[in-house]
């Protein structure tokens, strides 16, 4: 799936620019009735009034963001709005993963109840996956369903999060336990909001960047690799390039499945050990650097099953690197944690451990439904050697 030129057109309102040139993908969402743009462009933000009036008209809009990325764009993305004669409110939740729960999506909820919302209202989730997550649940619930459009601003939200359809929150016995798929009406990327982004946080996101580059795409991982300090540094065309191939792949992948099927799959590589790392550590280890180790763990894993061909484990081990993150376990990790961790895996089958395979750099294997059915005791060497990586 590639992405293609658009024009949005501003028509002409007093705080909006010029028109902005946008890549646009599509997502066919399997199943369902219609089909969603992701737009991908620097500046689109504040073509956003536009967009919304044109493409998803709604009675009333209400913006869903974090205190923190209300700060910087929510505030001013309200004005817009109401300065267009748009009914547009704001709400907001303290930022963190540790909101993104029930309590807050009540809350949340409430809110729209008290501003009167009713099913012709519309939500804008402006923020990170945190946001993303909720505010989409926020909107899948309310009135039994109403719009929303993804607006994310983070790296992990753009290159993962937006697209897809899961919404969600935590709840004391894991994570993204209580949800439902609703795949938003847009999606509307624009990298310019990254400048904002502390550097920690871009290099979470593009762990997944690179995870799109090792399953699907050679080229793309090349890219990646002689990119990564600009992307870092926030150089916002690398970006842009960036966050249109992934969502191209991630969409890519989510049409040909876009409920939790099996071509899906795909997209955990690194994530059943990294998951498990994710929880032995308490949740201390964010989500990508989990996922970074687990990617390295999983290469490892498929060169010692003769599925990944040999050496593959030092390039992944070289781009978690190369974003500033650990490619190996901490000294003195009690792999025995981590190992409990992966028997509550919920994406685990029938009592065993799938993990998804390389073949090589940029090549996913098929395996079976696109997944490995592995021992325990392989997965204990893989922790064990990890330590002593030379
Ligand atoms: N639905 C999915 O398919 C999917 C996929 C991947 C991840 N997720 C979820 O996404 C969440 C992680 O997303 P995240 O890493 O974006 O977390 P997040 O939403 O908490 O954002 C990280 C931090 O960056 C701040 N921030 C975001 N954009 C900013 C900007 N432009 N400028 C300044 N600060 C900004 C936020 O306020 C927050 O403090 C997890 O809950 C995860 O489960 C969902
Ligand atoms: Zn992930």
């Amino acid at each position: 799936m590639k992405g293609a030129d658009m024009d949005t057109t501003a028509p002409g309102g007093v705080l909006d620019r010029a028109p902005m040139r946008a890549r646009v993908v599509s997502v066919q969402a399997g199943g369902l009735p219609q089909a969603y743009d992701v737009l991908v462009g620097r500046g689109l933000l504040r073509d956003l009034p536009s967009l919304l009036m044109e493409r998803v008209p709604a009675h009333g809009w209400v913006v869903i963001a974090d205190t923190t990325v209300a700060a910087f764009y929510g505030g001013e993305l309200v004005q817009r709005l109401r300065a267009r004669g748009l009914d547009a409110n704001l709400l907001t939740f303290p930022a963190g993963e540790q909101h993104k729960t029930r309590e807050t999506w009540a809350n949340l909820t409430d809110a729209m109840l008290a501003l009167g919302s009713g099913r012709d209202a519309a939500v804008v989730a402006l923020g990170g996956g945190v946001t993303g997550d909720l505010a989409g649940f926020v909107a899948a619930s309310f009135m039994r369903g109403v719009p929303v459009v993804q607006v994310p601003t983070s790296l992990v939200a753009m290159i993962d999060a937006s697209v897809g359809g899961k919404t969600g929150v935590d709840t004391p016995a894991g994570k993204n336990l209580v949800g439902a798929f609703h795949p938003p009406r847009l999606v509307v990327a624009d990298p310019e909001t990254v400048r904002t982004l502390p550097v920690a946080e871009r290099a979470q996101g593009l762990v997944e960047a690179f995870k799109h580059g090792f399953i699907l795409d050679e080229a793309y991982l090349d890219t990646l690799e002689r990119d990564v300090s600009s992307l870092l540094a926030g150089d916002e065309a690398a970006l842009e390039a960036a966050v249109l191939r992934s969502v191209e792949l991630k969409a890519m992948v989510v049409t040909r499945d876009e409920r939790e099927g099996h071509y899906r799959q795909i997209l955990n590589f690194g994530h059943t050990l990294g998951h498990a790392l994710e929880a032995a550590s308490g949740y201390r280890l964010p989500h990508g650097s989990a996922v970074g180790l687990g990617m390295v763990l999983e290469a490892r894993l498929g060169e010692m099953l003769g599925v990944t061909a040999s050496d593959t484990w030092r390039r992944v081990a070289r781009a978690v690197e190369s974003l500033g993150l650990p490619s190996r376990l901490p000294e003195g990790f009690q792999a025995e944690a981590a190992l409990s961790f992966l028997g509550t895996d919920k994406k685990r089958r029938e009592g065993r451990v799938r993990c998804v395979l390389l073949r090589r750099a940029g090549v996913v294997d098929q395996g079976v439904e696109w997944s490995h059915v592995v021992e325990r005791g392989c997965i204990e060497a893989i922790m064990a050697e990890a330590g002593d990586q030379s």
